[in-house]
């Protein structure tokens, strides 16, 4: 099947907003691949803090990107035959791959594997720039987002049930500064474009978000 048939359901929206557990879901339901592209910066920044890299050196960080070793299997992930799954979710982590992604290299090393995730019969990719430059052709985008504090309070339950310190005022504050640095960079900031459906999640279960979206994507892919 030609790439470019194969459907794709693009979510994009801000860190913590349940776009993960919203984009697995649907995926679930469909049947679908599923790809959670900011795992992929999470790697670099990962590899980076490992090899004592600074953010600022751009070439060296776009060479990790370029070389990742990464294994998805279910919910876990391998760097260089290394389970990691736990290890990216760190804050160190989440703030690496905010100071990565902003580097134009690293995301065009990533680019290419991002879009090998297109397999039939389709695929659920969430991020940032899903529907903007990975997918521009998703037949559906969403950009779903909520509230600071509800994200806060989300994130600091996930890392308290995965057993990592968390406090909420750190946590609201290093949302507030990546919400901030993921928006307003010059590469594929984090904006809701003009054909992207919007889903506030502050007061929905996830079971609703993923109804809802399964919704929309039927609407879309009926015929006529
Ligand atoms: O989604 P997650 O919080 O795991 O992503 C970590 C970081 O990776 C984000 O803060 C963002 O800077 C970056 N990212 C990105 N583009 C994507 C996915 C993630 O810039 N498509």
């Amino acid at each position: 099947m030609a790439r470019e048939l194969i459907p794709v359901i693009a979510i994009d929206g801000p860190s913590a907003s349940g776009k993960g557990t919203v984009a697995q879901g649907v995926a679930r339901a469909l049947g679908w691949r599923y790809l959670d592209s900011g795992a992929l910066y999470r790697l670099v920044a990962l590899a980076a803090l490992e090899l004592a890299v600074e953010w600022d050196q751009a070439q060296r960080l776009a060479e990790i990107a370029g070389r990742l070793d990464v294994q998805f299997e279910g919910d876990e992930v391998w760097l260089a035959g290394r389970r990691v799954t736990e290890a990216i979710r760190t804050e160190a982590c989440s703030v690496g791959a905010s100071r990565c992604a902003a580097v134009p290299a690293v995301r065009s090393a990533l680019l290419a594997r991002q879009r090998s995730f297109r397999t039939p019969p389709g695929l659920v990719a969430e991020g940032r720039d899903m529907g903007s430059v990975v997918f521009p052709d998703a037949v559906l985008k969403v950009f779903l987002t909520a509230s600071v504090e509800a994200r806060a309070e989300r994130r600091h339950k996930q890392l308290i049930d995965k057993g990592i310190p968390a406090n909420i005022p750190t946590l609201l504050r290093d949302l507030q500064e990546r919400d901030a640095r993921d928006a307003e960079r010059p590469v594929a900031p984090l904006r809701q474009l003009p054909d992207a459906r919007l889903l506030d999640t502050t007061r929905l279960t996830v079971d609703e978000a993923v109804a809802q979206v399964l919704g929309w994507y039927r609407e879309r892919a009926k015929p006529g």
